[in-house]
């Protein structure tokens, strides 16, 4: 039966290339004669190496968060400087589990990662965002110790912005019977309620060997709603697959607002003796994508409100815990997003986990483009994980790649890679995300006869400036061709800076580009990008035309805004000392910008209505201030100290805007519905000095897994509750209790405190500590001082997690930690 065992705890870890004679030589010698390999390896992966004076950690780990921030290295990736890194690991295997199949599966490491087990070298692999896993079996020691190495090389870049490096996503240890379902070895496809079933069975016997595949489907309650049973033969060391059908009576929807997930269960008997269980989390729904209507999901035309994300925290980097990646998902909900392109990089599998359950479309997108075998592999790597997440809707093939797409090279190139998307998945359309000139290059592709399932058109950007008008040139051109915004937007803003209405001492004038705003031009590179979201690139367009721009076309299957999170790295149109982007809608700790708002009012039906700026504003007494409100009400009133200014309509995707003279005291909204009734109201009050700090938690409770992560926003307020809107005091955490800060951060994307530390300034009156547990349970206290600022103070509880079996990295020992209740496929 298979055993599922974490293997993130307990690593020795050292950020260096090292020269261990022996084993140097023979890993270089190895490249050269491949002999080497069949004769074992020597060195660090030995059991014994002394590792003693490298650092000890859990998983998982960018070790780049660990080395501060240099204007030697490049400000594409955020200044920050890579290198190669090992981790070590010592663990014991039971002797009965000698004769089984052991496994160790990496959902990925940043990047160019080598493996070592017992002196024996096990595999490279590339990517810095494909899983893999390895049978390590022949290898191991049992009832002894072993040892296993990995080495990353990050200092090569796959992407233009921030990647981390080192295990920064979760490792396990997978232990089977010979005879079990093989890596990714089911794939669940629907149709109305008839279900296709494909499971790869795996044998490493010496023998052929018949067994027995049985699919059950469990419901959300673990009842059962259907089954299929069938006969397999597999030869020696071989795989075999059998293709089942099932009908699920009446099964529920899998959907945006109720996300409902079937189990697939999945049992190998061999001679009436059960060798596998294997669960395969599913969802039933129907997709398809239309050239004149868009998407369709369950037969409904649904528009994609989606959002471009990098894989980056504030305090983490790309190590991001699961529990921070549901609460960012979250974030993005609240907004009213419903779909997210994982841009540009295949993401964890948690992340998917959490789409599947919180009802998120996902763009599924591969690294790589090209048809050479190792992109070819990544991409089936990709297909062959993620094909069973109701959340995966579509494929991108890839991204903005300048020296592909635009030839017959790229139509070969993409038609390969199509072709592979309909091979193993016929069940979902594929997309590439194309820029520039992509209408010119839709007819190179139609003069060959090829069409991507659905075109993927980034911006609108000609070198006649941006122009919408290009997609109703494409859609008149052809109407069948299913047209999607795979990256719009593009305008930049920083949360809590609103001082730039004039740019330079001058009103900003139109530019080269045609837009308003600071633009990327040799003049204009300041640094400011104000929360007004008044800066944006020249292939851009603003947050509120990139929706307008969709919304209007009932053609246009949705749009994937530049980002939803700011993310280190291209920092543009900035330069040193900036470190991180500014395009999110939130910024690196998922604090939102203004930009945010809009969105909100317009992607949600409920009333909304946000008021901007913050109203303190010494000094600047009698001075015109831009105030916005960004609202879905029709009607929007606003009142400064209890006079009435203005009362404007709001039309549909726009927002309420007008110049006020300051005065402190209180800037009241009142939003009005159609029918002139008051339905929200809302205040921005003059406060008063900083006087004592919040500390609000995202939750009270965490799971004693040394892995739930709670988010701890930090207020600096007043003397009655109120965000001070300029704070910037430095705040000191201490925790009390069975609990670790593992990162902090502010969103100021020009900082240089370590993300590590256990101090943060606030930024514009906010800073957050990310609170993670240890594997103990029990109450927690988190504290956090300043100088001049009485101290602020949460509580927290942390809770022993049902089923988890509490072993604590010991660094000498096997972590045989039992992973928790997520469905994560292969685990009942
Ligand atoms: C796009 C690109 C993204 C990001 C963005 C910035 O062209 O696909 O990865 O670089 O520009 O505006």
């Amino acid at each position: 039966m298979r055993e599922i065992y974490s293997m993130n705890p307990g690593w020795r870890f050292l950020q260096q290339d090292v020269e261990e004679r022996n084993f140097q030589s023979i890993h270089e010698r190895f490249y050269k004669a491949p002999e080497w390999m069949k004769s074992g390896n020597q060195g660090l992966s030995k059991v014994g190496y002394p590792d003693e004076s490298w650092q000890i950690l859990d998983l998982p780990h960018d070790f780049l968060q660990e080395n501060g921030f240099s204007p030697e290295a490049e400000v594409a990736h955020g200044s920050i400087p890579k290198g190669v890194a090992w981790y070590r690991k010592t663990f014991e295997l039971p002797a009965e589990d000698n004769g089984r199949r052991i496994h160790i599966e990496f959902d990925g490491i940043y990047r160019d990662s080598s493996v070592w087990v017992n002196g024996h070298f096990v595999g490279r692999h590339l990517s810095g965002y494909t899983s893999f896993c390895c049978d390590i079996s022949e290898l191991l020691n049992y009832g002894a110790p072993n040892s296993i190495a990995v080495r990353c090389d990050a200092r090569l870049a796959e992407l233009w912005s921030y990647e981390g490096g080192g295990i920064y996503r979760d490792v396990r240890l997978i232990i089977t019977d010979p005879v079990r379902v093989d890596w990714c070895g089911t794939f669940v496809r629907t149709e109305g309620d008839a279900l296709t079933i494909e499971t790869t069975v795996r044998s490493d016997l010496n023998r052929a060997e018949d067994c027995e595949v049985r699919s059950i489907v469990l419901d959300a309650n673990g009842k059962e709603q259907c089954s299929a049973s069938g006969p397999l033969s597999i030869g020696i060391d071989a795989t075999a697959t059998l293709t089942q059908t099932a009908a699920i009576p009446s099964p529920i929807l899998w959907d945006t607002e109720t996300p409902y997930l079937y189990t697939l269960k999945t049992i190998i008997t061999v001679n009436g003796e059960t060798t596998d269980e294997y669960a395969t989390t599913f969802g039933v729904r129907d997709i398809r994508f239309d050239g004149e209507k868009g998407f369709f999901l369950n037969g409904r035309p649904l528009k994609l409100r989606g959002i471009c994300n990098h894989q980056d925290h504030a305090g983490v980097g790309t190590a991001i815990p699961d529990s921070l990646q549901e609460w960012r998902m979250l974030q993005m909900k609240k907004m009213g997003a419903n779909a997210l392109r994982v841009s540009h990089n295949p993401p964890t599998p948690a992340l998917l986990d959490i789409c599947d359950r919180l009802g998120i479309l996902v763009m599924d997108e591969t690294r790589l483009t090209g048809s050479s075998p190792e992109f070819m592999q990544q991409l089936e790597d990709l297909l062959r994980r993620d094909r069973n997440h109701p959340s995966v809707i579509m494929w991108s093939l890839g991204n903005e790649e300048m020296n592909v797409q635009w030839s017959e090279v790229g139509v070969k190139q993409l038609r390969r890679m199509q072709h592979l998307v309909h091979k193993l998945d016929p069940s979902r359309s594929a997309t590439y995300s194309m820029n520039c000139d992509w209408l010119g290059v839709a007819d190179i592709y139609d003069e060959h006869n090829f069409h991507l399932d659905v075109f993927g058109a980034n911006y609108t950007f000609t070198e006649d400036g941006v122009d919408e008008s290009r997609y109703d040139k494409f859609h008149a051109k052809y109407p069948d061709w299913p047209l999607i915004g795979s990256e719009t937007g593009g305008s930049f803003a920083t949360r809590g800076l609103y001082n730039t209405e004039y740019y330079d001492g001058k009103p900003i004038e139109l530019n080269d580009f045609g837009h308003g705003g600071i633009c990327w031009n040799g003049n204009h590179l300041k640094g400011i990008a104000s929360a007004y979201n008044n800066g944006l690139t020249p292939w851009g367009s603003n947050f509120d035309a990139a929706w307008k721009h969709c919304a209007e076309r009932d053609f246009m299957a949705g749009t994937f805004l530049w980002t939803g999170f700011d993310y280190r790295g291209e920092t543009y149109p900035f330069d040193w000392p900036a470190t991180v982007t500014r395009f999110g809608l939130m910024d690196l700790c998922g604090f939102p910008k203004d930009a945010y708002f809009y969105y909100k009012a317009w992607w949600n039906p409920e009333p909304q209505l946000h008021l901007f700026p913050h109203w303190s504003w010494a000094g600047k007494e009698g001075q015109p201030i831009k105030v916005r409100a960004y609202t879905n009400c029709a009607e929007v009133e606003l009142i400064l100290n209890s006079t009435s200014l203005v009362r404007q309509a709001v039309a549909t995707n726009e927002y309420f805007e007008t110049m006020v003279d300051y005065q402190p005291g209180t800037l009241e909204a009142i939003g009005y519905a159609a029918a002139g009734n008051e339905i929200l109201r809302t205040v921005n009050e003059t406060v008063g000095a900083p006087a004592a700090i919040r500390l609000i938690p995202d939750r009270t409770t965490l799971a004693a897994d040394a892995r739930d992560t709670a988010v701890c926003r930090v207020e600096v307020v007043d003397a009655k509750g109120r965000l001070v809107p300029d704070a910037d005091h430095n705040i000191r955490f201490t925790v009390e209790g069975p609990a670790n800060i593992i990162g902090v951060g502010n969103g100021n994307p020009t900082s240089h405190e370590p993300p590590k530390g256990r101090e943060r300034k606030a930024f514009y009156g906010l800073c957050q500590a990310l609170l993670q547990s240890t594997f103990e349970s029990g109450p927690v206290i988190l504290t956090a001082e300043a100088d001049g600022l009485e101290s602020g103070r949460t509580e927290l509880s942390t809770n022993a997690a049902e089923g988890l079996a509490i072993i604590p990295g010991i660094l000498e020992h096997v972590d045989r930690i039992e992973i928790d209740a997520n469905p994560v496929d292969g685990i009942l």
